[in-house]
């Protein structure tokens, strides 16, 4: 048994779910799913209301996933419009800049409809309409929210190219979803340093069709190039916009956005989210795992360019009203105390935030936090990764002070929201673990081998999902085959997720990390197959096999084993040019920690390479390796573990 954290009489009282209302409503989901979601399908607003609730099948070949499907609304009118006359004055979105000294903005539901109708009314100005791509490249500042609530609202659909991505990476997006439009910034500035956002834009439209148009947010004034005819300076066109845009009517199966993600082959795939299901689940997760409450402070540390700041700073809190916080910068800057600082300064009532980060932050001490007047938290968060017991003990008693409840969310991009997660009034905490589902959600766990359900309470395999959700992808863009391949094939009938699970006797579930060939490293997903292409792209690099390691603070560690040219010598320099070309082909996000020179990988006679092996002496742990016997020459993995590089 392992100690459980429930939540203070108090918390509980005022909690929208408590333990006999998740019974209740859980076991609701699960036997009549239709009834269920058609009553909280209602908590958003919809033009035309649906009739039908649910149409989904999982049957491989034939994957088709519906929810609300004749019903039609605009996400846009339902983050912003609907709270118009009970909470115009009310603010939406504070905005914490990087630079401390900077003031913040309180930005109101009033001037969030003025700001997202302009840049709307820009976007259809130069010809986006109802169903166009246009791309995302921004900083974390109120016009990339603007411009996802723009979009969604003229029906186009977004997808935000993290900042951190090279110009490559963003010419394959645009590429791939055929975007019309980019929307970037000059600079981003971020920790005190500034990244050209524009100029990576100009390298990556470089390799685009010159139709795609790019609007430009004058942040910092920094200088730029500009192209006429393509570049549009974005604040300008705004202000001689007209300041309201009527929203346009889409189905709820319309797509939202586009976000790029990566799996265990091939490039990033398009996972694709529609309107209605999308917005119900986040809306209803936001309210329910956080426990928010009108008038609280939600504040979610993610970027924008991943899934969790999609759902969790923008279209969740601002579908429930709610006052969500985005902050520029980073947790050190310009010290470790930064993300108390801003929580006293804005009195934070759920902070979210991921492990990489409260790792980071443990190292630094206890008197950063010290320093800060934490005793508006009620709730802390935490996504990601599985937290380690060191890290949530540090969470709970410096930051949460030992009252907050500590929700640990286990989710993915592909399912558009919390999937198992504690509901802080229902279900204690145990550290390490996620414990229960979230409603309408069937987990299951399966024997990777035989894929045979494991029907006791303890259990151990493969994590699967019987049922659909609202929030669930709906297809990879442009390729279904893909999508179904991916998520649908492995195990028939199920939703794979990718990752392995362990469910204890309490019927509590343990996500022990991914099964596959993606890694987790600070929180950001990256398919080792990427970093492999990107080291192969080097005129010194015959072959490279990329695996995770376990690291102190990212969670993973990126560690490459590369095999040169015949005729290159291994040297330091080479070593730093391999790094720094995988942060220009990627980003700096994809940096290998460790480069092991191997002259020779473990392949097998049908030449295929033995990434279990590889992994084990990553992990410095090559004492079982398991049957190497069918290895074509068995004497490499030898000489790999003589010159591994990450020794205890
Ligand atoms: C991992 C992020 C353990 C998992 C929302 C998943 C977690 C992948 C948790 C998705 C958690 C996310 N506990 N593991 N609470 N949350 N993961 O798509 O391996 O960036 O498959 O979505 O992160 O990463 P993604």
């Amino acid at each position: 048994m392992s100690n459980t954290y429930p939540a203070s009489d108090e918390f509980v009282a005022d909690a929208h779910i408590d333990a006999a209302k998740y019974e209740e409503m859980y076991s609701a989901s699960i036997t009549d799913p239709d009834g269920f979601w058609r009553e909280h399908g209602k908590r958003i607003d919809w033009i035309k209301p649906f009739t039908k609730v649910k149409n989904a099948t999982f049957d491989f070949g034939n994957v088709d996933i519906k929810w609300f499907e004749d019903g039609t609304l605009n996400v846009s009118a339902n983050c912003i419009d609907r709270h118009i006359v009970t909470r115009g004055e009310q603010t939406a979105i504070i905005w914490e800049p990087d630079d401390p000294k900077a003031p913040a903005r309180h930005i109101t539901y009033r001037e969030l409809l003025e700001q997202t109708s302009r840049m709307a009314n820009v976007l259809k100005e130069h010809g986006i309409r109802k169903g166009d791509r246009v791309v995302l490249y921004l900083p974390m500042i109120p016009e990339a929210a603007y411009a996802m609530l723009a979009c969604a609202r003229i029906g186009a659909v977004h997808s935000i190219v993290f900042a951190g991505f090279s110009p490559d990476a963003l010419a394959n997006r645009i590429n791939d979803c055929q975007a019309k439009a980019v929307i970037t910034a000059d600079t981003a500035p971020r920790g005190g340093r500034r990244t050209a956002l524009k100029s990576n834009a100009d390298k990556a439209l470089f390799d685009c069709s010159d139709k795609v148009k790019c609007l430009v947010v004058k942040h910092t004034g920094d200088q730029t190039t500009w192209v006429d005819g393509r570049d549009i300076d974005l604040k300008a066109e705004m202000a001689a916009a007209s300041p309201y845009c009527p929203y346009t009517e889409v189905g709820a199966e319309d797509p939202l956005f586009i976000l790029y993600t990566s799996g265990s082959t091939g490039r990033p795939k398009g996972v694709v989210h529609t309107s209605g299901g999308y917005l119900v689940y986040a809306a209803m997760t936001q309210q329910y795992v956080f426990d928010y409450h009108d008038g609280d402070v939600f504040w979610c540390t993610a970027d924008v360019g991943w899934v969790t700041g999609h759902s969790y700073i923008i279209y969740g809190p601002l579908a429930n009203g709610a006052i969500t916080l985005m902050f520029e910068g980073v947790p050190t800057y310009p010290d470790a105390g930064r993300f108390w600082e801003v929580c006293a300064k804005h009195k934070v009532n759920q902070f979210y935030t991921a492990p990489t980060a409260i790792r980071a932050l443990m190292g630094q001490g206890t008197e950063w936090v010290e320093k800060h007047d934490l005793s508006s938290l009620k709730l802390l968060g935490s996504v990601g990764e599985p937290i380690n017991p060191e890290a949530w003990n540090w969470y709970n008693e410096n930051v949460g002070k030992g009252r907050c409840p500590i929700v640990d969310t286990f989710w993915q991009t592909e399912t558009g929201g919390h999937m198992i997660t504690a509901l802080p009034g229902a279900i204690p905490a145990k550290p390490g673990s996620a414990t229960k589902p979230f409603f309408g959600v069937v987990p299951e766990i399966l024997d990777p081998a035989t894929a045979e359900v494991q029907t006791g309470t303890a259990a151990e395999g493969v994590l699967c999902i019987k049922e659909s959700w609202p929030g669930q992808m709906r297809t990879v863009w442009g390729d279904h085959e893909r999508f179904m391949e991916t998520y649908f094939s492995q195990y028939k009938g199920y939703y794979f997720t990718g990752d392995g699970c362990r469910r204890d006797e309490d019927g509590d579930y343990w996500i022990t990390g991914r099964v596959d060939d993606v890694i987790n490293v600070s929180g950001h997903r990256m398919g080792t197959a990427e970093v492999e292409s990107a080291l192969v792209a080097h005129e010194a690099v015959a072959e490279a096999a990329v695996v995770g390691y376990p690291h102190d603070i990212k969670g993973q560690g990126i560690y490459a084993y590369v095999t040169l040219m015949n005729n290159v010598e291994p040297t330091e320099e080479l070593r730093k040019d391999l790094v720094k070309w995988v942060r220009q082909e990627i980003g700096p996000i994809a940096s290998p920690d460790l480069i092991q020179w191997a002259p020779g990988l473990p392949k097998t006679r049908s030449g295929k390479i033995m990434r279990r092996i590889l992994r084990k002496i990553a992990e410095d742990d090559f004492g079982a390796l398991g049957d190497t016997s069918t290895l074509a020459d068995p004497s490499v993995v030898d000489e790999l573990i003589d010159n591994r590089m990450n020794r205890a």
